[in-house]
């Protein structure tokens, strides 16, 4: 096996108290180790992941290497990534991992590219940045038997590929899981990338107006929360039906130009880009907070920010405040990457837990069969799985169905 590159071996003891920790959440993960370890199903197999390293990854990696595979591990952003976890993971047998905090785009490519050197058979992506890559090594894709993607903006690269026959191996789409909307996208995005704000800059949200760029899975969790500690959020949106949805539930919908004079604080996670620009940078509030929370960092012009600036000065670790000609202040949280990762700890480990227990059965599934290639659905039995092992593992009964139900809903006579 090829040396890790950390940043520093030494943090090993501290990332593993810290992932042991966020293993207490994380009870489904923990039986399908047990199982990994009795049954092996990934004997021998060599993994390349790339995703954000934290102490909820580290608990996915183990659960791998406990199922027999080998795994090569790289961030999928370099401000995620927890250098203590980074060197824990790399003193496990089994895992090589290529991954430090704050690395540049040359270093970020080049830990892409060392993962792949491994010559993976089965590949897990954070945003497709892996599997690009992938396909600009061709002599490495026969090898790979197929990959699993984590995130919205992944799943679309992914289609848009397949759409130009250009995908050259079969990707399950974990992101588009029930268990993975919901619980992650909406619960997990929800609560953490209001905790990533209020950390960077101490913000009171009540009665302030935060703006949410996108109401998709992620955006209505975001503006939910975010009414709940008192804030009045105005919503913006592309999609009638999603603007439908959040006018339904009780939020102002405006376009961006008009809402940019309005916010004290603006969130973008909508997997598209420029949402933010030099026209609403223009006419924003003095002091106004900016953060995205989706996956790349094209949501907010962060060059046009710069542009303007007559100074930019960081006033707390993770926020740049832009002085603009006419003396107001912008504040950006994280250069504009991932929030809730760069800032706060990402999604609660008990989110992570049901998200990387579809990833973990996923990939065992994978390992049985002989897909195509293009993108693919997980197949719905492992969703019930998880929801079922989680709501076991925390003591919650349901009812079940009698026979005469089952029959009632399974025909169409009376
Ligand atoms: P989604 O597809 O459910 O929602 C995106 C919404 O943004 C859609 O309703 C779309 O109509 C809207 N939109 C697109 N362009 C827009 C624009 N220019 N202005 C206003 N609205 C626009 O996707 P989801 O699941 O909510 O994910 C959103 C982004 O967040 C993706 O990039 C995804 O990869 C990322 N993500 C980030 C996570 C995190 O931990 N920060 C976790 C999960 C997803």
């Amino acid at each position: 096996m090829p040396p890790s590159d950390v940043a520093d071996p030494g943090l090993a003891g501290q990332g593993g108290r810290r992932t042991a920790y966020a293993e207490r959440s994380m009870p489904v993960l923990a039986r399908l180790r047990d199982r990994f370890g009795r049954e092996r199903p990934l004997d021998g197999l060599v993994v390349a992941a790339c995703m954000h390293v934290t102490t909820e990854t580290a608990v996915l990696v183990r659960t791998l290497t406990a199922g027999g595979a080998q795994v090569h591990l790289a961030a999928s952003n370099p401000l995620s990534t927890q250098d203590d976890v980074a060197a824990a993971l790399a003193e496990d047998a089994g895992v090589v991992v290529h991954a430090r905090h704050g690395v540049d785009r040359a270093g970020y490519d080049r830990h892409l590219h060392a993962v792949l050197d491994a010559r993976p058979e089965l590949v897990l992506d954070d945003g497709c940045d892996l599997v690009s890559r992938l396909h600009g090594r061709p002599e490495l894709l026969g090898g790979v038997r197929a990959a699993c993607e984590q995130t919205a903006t992944g799943v679309l690269r992914l289609r848009h590929l397949a759409a130009h026959d250009a995908l050259r191996l079969p990707v399950v789409a974990v992101n588009d899981t029930p268990v993975q909307l919901l619980v992650a996208n909406r619960h997990g995005t929800g609560q953490s990338t209001l905790d990533a704000v209020m950390r960077a800059t101490n913000v009171l949200l009540a009665g302030a107006t935060v703006v949410v760029a996108g109401y998709g899975w992620c955006g209505s969790g975001v503006a939910d929360r975010a009414r709940g500690l008192g804030a009045q959020v105005v919503v913006t949106e592309v999609d009638p039906g999603r603007a439908l949805e959040a006018v339904l539930d009780g939020h102002r919908v405006l376009p961006m130009a008009r809402a940019a004079p309005l916010g004290e604080v603006f969130l973008t996670m909508t997997g598209d880009r420029d949402v933010l620009t030099a026209e609403h940078f223009a006419v924003m509030k003095d002091g106004a907070v900016l953060a995205n929370a989706g996956h790349f960092d094209v949501e907010i012009d962060v060059r046009a920010l710069a542009a303007q600036a007559l100074e930019v000065r960081r006033v707390r670790p993770q926020v740049d405040e832009h002085v603009l000609p006419d003396g107001r202040r912008l504040l950006l949280v994280s250069e504009g990457r991932l929030a809730n990762l760069a800032v706060a700890e990402g999604h609660p480990a008990a989110v992570m837990d049901m998200s990387f227990a579809v990833q973990a059965l996923s990939l065992e599934w994978l390992v049985g069969q002989r897909l195509p290639s293009g993108v693919h659905a997980v197949p719905p039995g492992i969703d019930r799985e998880v929801a079922a092992t989680r709501l076991a593992a925390t003591g919650v009964d349901l009812d079940v169905l009698t026979a005469g139900q089952e029959r009632y809903l399974s025909t169409w006579r009376g």
